[in-house]
């Protein structure tokens, strides 16, 4: 399995209900400069992704995890400030160190089990399972 970083998918355009859609700094993007300021600062080795939408938008902000081989996961509902940078990347470092992304329950940030909107199984990870045989 090749050696990457944990790739941290940031939605930039994320706003909150009500928000006026010429606002100069959406709360997306903030979490995203928060996200980067942080991950510089404590020289965390992970990828960070700027995207426009994840599908969750009623749940702002939002971000996903990935990685090779690993089951990605998506949440939501981060504030944009400093406080959730240093959560994910805290975060992000529990999900590096397994082998798949499951991250042990008990060991999850309450911001992630709150916040958690879907898992997506790895790619070619998918064993077909033995199906019975349709009735005919
Ligand atoms: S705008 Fe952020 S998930 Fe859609």
């Amino acid at each position: 399995m090749p050696d990457r970083p944990t790739s941290i998918h940031i939605c930039v355009t994320c706003r909150n209900a009500g928000d006026p859609e010429d606002a100069p700094e959406r709360p997306g993007a903030r979490l995203y400069r928060m996200l980067r300021q942080a991950a510089t600062r404590r020289g965390a080795p992970v990828e960070l992704i700027p995207v426009e939408c994840l599908s969750v938008c009623k749940r702002p902000c939002t971000i996903g995890f990935s990685g090779p081989g690993k089951w990605t996961y998506i949440y939501g509902d981060f504030a944009p400030d400093e406080a959730s940078a240093e959560v994910i990347l805290d975060a992000a470092k529990l999900y590096a160190a397994t082998p798949d992304g499951l991250i042990p329950w008990r060991q999850r940030p309450s911001a992630l089990k709150k916040g958690v909107v879907a898992r997506i199984p790895p790619l070619a990870s998918h064993p077909t399972p033995d199906l019975p045989e349709a009735a005919e």
